[in-house]
């Protein structure tokens, strides 16, 4: 018997810079209306709820996107092609798996802020997929303008992916630059993109508010955050946790709605909120097969085809670089 040594993830860390997370929240406060960073909503209890969120019946993206990409995996490797995979974002890699199989990369690439999500996740999938060189690159993908050079990549088509609609979570300002980023970074190659759309008031507000309470616990960990890390005073009994579908602006609001007049102390800095007055936690931005076409353009992208799933509830959209 041939014993083979399994391949192991290589990683490069650009030690991206960490995040003045005062400053941000300061920025977050003086808004009308008030709203923090999505991002921060991930530290290890938020991460630890987010995966919960994805487990209720009210929450079907994850589960959605998953089985379409186990569907129509061969399908959109027979019509992208492959070359190297280069995930954004890429957390716990959770979702790559059925296009690893399908388009057989010359190698997988993961993007990711944090160093130790990179570590764990490409050596779990490095396990599932023994013939996948992968590397694992911790940056903050807003500081880099090309990928580092490496053997992996160096000379490779290169095949983006950014699934579970995160994009939903920036303004379009702020998802038009991303996507410019993305086009940067792929140089030349094309990207598969997971949206969300649009569907009725009630399934988007269930899903954003769980019977089992989970997407307010997520929310109110935020506050809970910001005591431990910021030294602030919040009270999470004191703000509750709200839903809304805005349709005129195709989106989620998520927010905590501060139920009495209080002040609550940042960093030793006052800040008054009066009742009823909300604080943004997140947006989430549901896109029509027509508004993604529509960024696609507007970011240099050219848009090319979709794979949705039997109810048509969210979409994977195939774009290639526009000349
Ligand atoms: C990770 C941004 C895609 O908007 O559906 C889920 C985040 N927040 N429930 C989403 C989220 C509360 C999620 N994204």
């Amino acid at each position: 018997m041939t014993t083979q040594t399994p391949a192991r993830p290589q990683l490069i860390d650009l030690h991206p810079p960490s995040a003045d997370m005062l400053r941000l929240v300061q920025d977050g406060l003086q808004r009308e209306p008030r709203q923090l960073p999505a991002w921060f909503l991930y530290d290890n209890e938020g991460s630890r709820l987010f995966d919960q969120i994805c487990q209720q019946p009210e929450y079907s993206l994850t589960r959605t996107e998953i089985a379409l990409l186990e569907s129509a995996a061969a399908d959109m490797a027979h019509a992208i092609g492959s070359g190297v995979i280069v995930e954004f974002g890429a957390g716990s890699a959770r979702k790559v798996g059925p296009l690893l199989k399908a388009m057989r990369p010359s190698a997988y690439v993961a993007l990711d802020i944090s160093a130790d999500h990179l570590r764990q996740s490409t050596a779990a999938l490095q396990a599932q997929h023994p013939g996948v060189p992968m590397l694992g690159i911790c940056c903050d993908h807003s500081q880099l303008d090309v990928l580092p050079d490496h053997p992996l990549i160096r000379g490779r088509r290169r095949v983006g992916f950014f699934p579970g609609s995160s994009l939903g979570n920036f303004t379009r300002n702020e998802a038009i630059a991303l996507l410019r980023r993305f086009r940067d970074l792929l140089d030349g190659g094309p990207l598969l993109l997971g949206l969300d759309q649009p569907k009725s008031r009630s399934r988007l507000e269930a899903a954003y508010n769980d019977a089992a309470g989970i997407s307010a616990a997520f929310a109110h960990n935020l506050l809970q955050r910001l005591n431990k890390d910021l030294g602030a005073n919040f009270n999470p009994d004191k703000f509750r946790y709200e839903a809304v579908w805005q349709e005129a602006e195709s989106r989620v609001r998520m927010a905590l709605i501060s139920e009495a007049n209080q002040t609550v102390s940042v960093a030793g800095e006052p800040w008054a909120f009066s009742a009823g007055q909300p604080l943004v936690t997140e947006y989430s931005v549901k896109y029509s097969v027509e508004m993604a076409r529509e960024l696609a353009k507007d970011a240099g992208w050219r848009w090319c085809q979709r794979w949705h799933d039997p109810a048509d509830d969210l979409s994977l959209h195939w774009l290639e670089a526009a000349d």
